[in-house]
């Protein structure tokens, strides 16, 4: 039992890890993109705050579609250059804020 429990334990913080270094491969791209002239975690720059876009689409499950959408054609936001994969993890970013 004793061992079951460590197992959860290790798979947990393996799970949060993934999590940490998913954020931070996004922020580095935001910044590397420019996304930081405009846009800040918690506050409003030129941009909204990222964590009002993720609470602005929160539960809405087309989100990601949407958001990837906007940035790729510059529909409703500057146009983003930036590969698919990169698109990803930039609108992964935008609605991971808290
Ligand atoms: C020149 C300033 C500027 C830059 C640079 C910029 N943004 Fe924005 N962004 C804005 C403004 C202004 C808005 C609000 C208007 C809107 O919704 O398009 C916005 C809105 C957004 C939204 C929310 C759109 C919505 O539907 O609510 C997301 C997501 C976003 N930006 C992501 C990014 C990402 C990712 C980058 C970097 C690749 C980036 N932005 C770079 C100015 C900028």
């Amino acid at each position: 039992m004793k061992s079951m429990l460590l197992v959860l334990a290790a798979a947990g913080s393996m799970v949060m890890a993934g999590a940490a270094n998913a954020a931070d491969a996004g922020a580095d791209l935001a910044k590397a993109k420019g996304c930081l002239g405009c846009h800040a975690a918690a506050e409003k720059k030129v941009g909204p705050a990222l964590k009002d876009i993720a609470a602005k689409y929160k539960g809405n499950k087309d989100a990601a579609a949407t958001l990837t959408a906007k940035l790729k054609d510059g529909k409703g936001h500057m146009k983003v250059a930036a590969t698919d994969a990169e698109l990803k993890t930039l609108v992964q970013w935008s609605l991971a804020a808290k």
